[in-house]
Parts: C-alpha cells; sequence; structure tokens
C-alpha cells in the first residue's frame, strides 16, 4: 500500500475522504469559468473549466477512469471518455467518474442562471456509459409512491398521476421544460392540461434537482435532453430521494452506433435511477452563476465565495459548503 492509499478507507472504494475532495474539483471549475461569465464564448468558458478540473482530478489519490466526460478521445483533448485520471493509478481505488466541468455553457456565456461545474463518482462500473445523444426524461422529488412516474405514459398522465399523489388539481402542478422548439407538443399538450410550466433556458441537471427543492415550486421535470446530463441528475438523485426515468433517444445510425460502442445494447430502454447510478455514488457540484441550486461564484474584497453542494447516496448525507478563497 502507497503512502497515498493508506489516507483511505479498505471497507469502501469511495472513501469518506473523497467526499469532501470532490467539492474542490467542482470549486476549481467553476473558479475558473466564473472569469469568463458573460463574455459570450461557451468554447473559452468551457475549456477554463476543463482544465482546471482535470488538474484538480489529477490531485486526488484514486485510480480514476472519466466516463462521461468531454466527448470521445478524437474530439475532446481533456476529460474524454476513457482518460485516467488521480495520482494513485498503480493500487487506488477505482472510480468511475462523470463530469461535466461547466453545465450550461451557453448560460455561463450569457450570465444567466443555473450554470454549474458538476461531477458524480461511483464504483468502476457503477455509472451507465452513455453515448452523448438526447435523452427523455422524467423526474420526480423524494415522497411520491414508486412508479408514479413512467415514459411510456403521456406528460398529462404523467403531471395528473403527480397531482393526484399531491391531493391537488392538476393546474396546480409546475412542470420543469427545457425551452426548445422539440418541446412544442409537449409544451402544448401541458398546456392544454392546465399545468404550470417554469421554461428553463438551458441546464437540466439544475431543472431535474429542483423537483427535489420545496423552495422551487417545481413538481416534475419533462422533457429531452442531454443524456450525459442525465445520468449526472440521476446521481444527484439517488442521493437526495426521488424518482427518474430516461429513454435514449436517437437521432441517426451514427447515435446508435456509438451506443453500442459504450455497451449499450437495448436501444429502446427505459432506464431508471439505479441503472444510471448504481451502488454507492457521490454527486458534487458548485455554482458558476447563481441558480435554484447554488449561488455562483463572487469576488468582492479582495476574495472569491464559492456555493457547493455534495452528496453521498449510502449514506445521504448532503452538505452545503461555501469557500472563501484568496483572490489570485
Ligand atoms: P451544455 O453545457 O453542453 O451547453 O449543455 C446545456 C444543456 O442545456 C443541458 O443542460 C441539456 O441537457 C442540453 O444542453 C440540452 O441540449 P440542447 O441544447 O441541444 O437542447
Amino acid at each position: 500500500m502507497t503512502a497515498t492509499t493508506q489516507l483511505l478507507d479498505p471497507s469502501s472504494a469511495l472513501d469518506r475522504v473523497l467526499v469532501l475532495e470532490m467539492v474542490r474539483v467542482t470549486e476549481a471549475a467553476a473558479i475558473a469559468a466564473s472569469t469568463l461569465v458573460g463574455h459570450g464564448d461557451e468554447k473559452a468558458a468551457d475549456a477554463a473549466a476543463v482544465e482546471a478540473m482535470r488538474e484538480a482530478l489529477n490531485l486526488l489519490p484514486m485510480d480514476g477512469t472519466v466516463v462521461i466526460g468531454e466527448g470521445e478521445r478524437d474530439e475532446a483533448p481533456m476529460l474524454f471518455i476513457g482518460e485516467k485520471v488521480g495520482s494513485a493509478q498503480d493500487g487506488g481505488p477505482k472510480i468511475d467518474i462523470a463530469l461535466d466541468p461547466l453545465e450550461g455553457t451557453t448560460i455561463c456565456a450569457k450570465a444567466g442562471p443555473n450554470s454549474l461545474a458538476v461531477l458524480a463518482i461511483a464504483e468502476a462500473g457503477g455509472l451507465l456509459n452513455a453515448p452523448d445523444v438526447y435523452m427523455d426524461k422524467l423526474a420526480v422529488g423524494p415522497g411520491y409512491p414508486d412508479g408514479i412516474i413512467d415514459l411510456d405514459k403521456s406528460p398529462s398522465e404523467n403531471v395528473r398521476a403527480v397531482a393526484a399523489a399531491k391531493g391537488v388539481p392538476a393546474s396546480e402542478i409546475i412542470a420543469c421544460v427545457l425551452d426548445r422548439p422539440r418541446h412544442e407538443a409537449l409544451i402544448a399538450e401541458l398546456r392544454q392540461l392546465g399545468c404550470g410550466i417554469m421554461l428553463i433556458p438551458d441546464g437540466d441537471v439544475a431543472g431535474v434537482i429542483a423537483t427535489t427543492n420545496p423552495d422551487t415550486t417545481v413538481d416534475i421535470y419533462i422533457g429531452s435532453g442531454g443524456a450525459p446530463e442525465g445520468v449526472l441528475a440521476a446521481a444527484a438523485l439517488r442521493c437526495v430521494g426521488g424518482q427518474f426515468k430516461g429513454r435514449l433517444l436517437f437521432r441517426n445510425d451514427d447515435e446508435r452506433g456509438r451506443a453500442a460502442k459504450w455497451g449499450v445494447t437495448d436501444l429502446d430502454r427505459q432506464y431508471d435511477l439505479t441503472d444510471l447510478a448504481k451502488g454507492d455514488c457521490i454527486f458534487a457540484a458548485t455554482g458558476v452563476t447563481d441558480g435554484s441550486l447554488l449561488a455562483g461564484v463572487k469576488r468582492k474584497a479582495g476574495k472569491m465565495t464559492t456555493e457547493s453542494v455534495v452528496m453521498r447516496a449510502s449514506s445521504g448525507t448532503v452538505r452545503w459548503v461555501k469557500g472563501e478563497h484568496r483572490l489570485g
């Protein structure tokens, strides 16, 4: 055993030490991206976050593998799928990592709400190797009967089921939906039903997590977004409770081929929370811009402040971490 691995609890690959370390990683990415908030340059903000997150991950005593990252090896210079990260490649705990150093690149470029630096880790094999395709998503927070949401049912049926479980009319339900032309029919159906709709411009990781936070008034998340973001959101719900259903959506044979490459055999499968993130897992996020989950990075009086959350599925512990960092 090396000096670094002695720090770790041998009974669990996801050592308690790593839980808080994850915050350093998302903090580093958020701080780097925050220097470019509102600068109108998505790529530069993303690159800054990626570089900072990679550097921070490489300081951690683990044998980490990126399973959801910035893209495939030939399209992403850093944090590509399959990249090894961590300083203990020879005997450290084997950890799978799903990451999005800047979730909501456009939000960050436009200084809008809910841009985050986010990651989830699990023991090797614990996270679905989701290809970068769309995913149909449905989510509700904790406290509902199992199976209350189902992608094989219509949006109206799902909203009615949630309303009935809450004991309110459907008109009192708020659904969070990404504001996209592809959701025109979904939005029309929900308007017909008479429920409220919170239309978000981007950032469905925060949108899904909003269902778990009574302060947001969001009851259900509905619609399609990135599959990688679906896995990240599912990891968060594994920790705080709630239900999530996801189904990969393929637009062409190339996307189907990519799914096969990552081991997806049943292309129509409806995934549950534990199909996306199984076993113990840790989810961490730091706000880049202010949002429903976290405050963004602020600079004043020679200091930078950050707000982060880190949660663990096995214990259900959720820690809110406020950081103060010296400028420079
Ligand atoms: P990026 O950070 O990659 O820009 O993703 C932002 C996002 O809004 C995600 O939260 C969401 O899952 C996805 O884009 C939706 O994709 P699209 O913009 O193609 O509808």
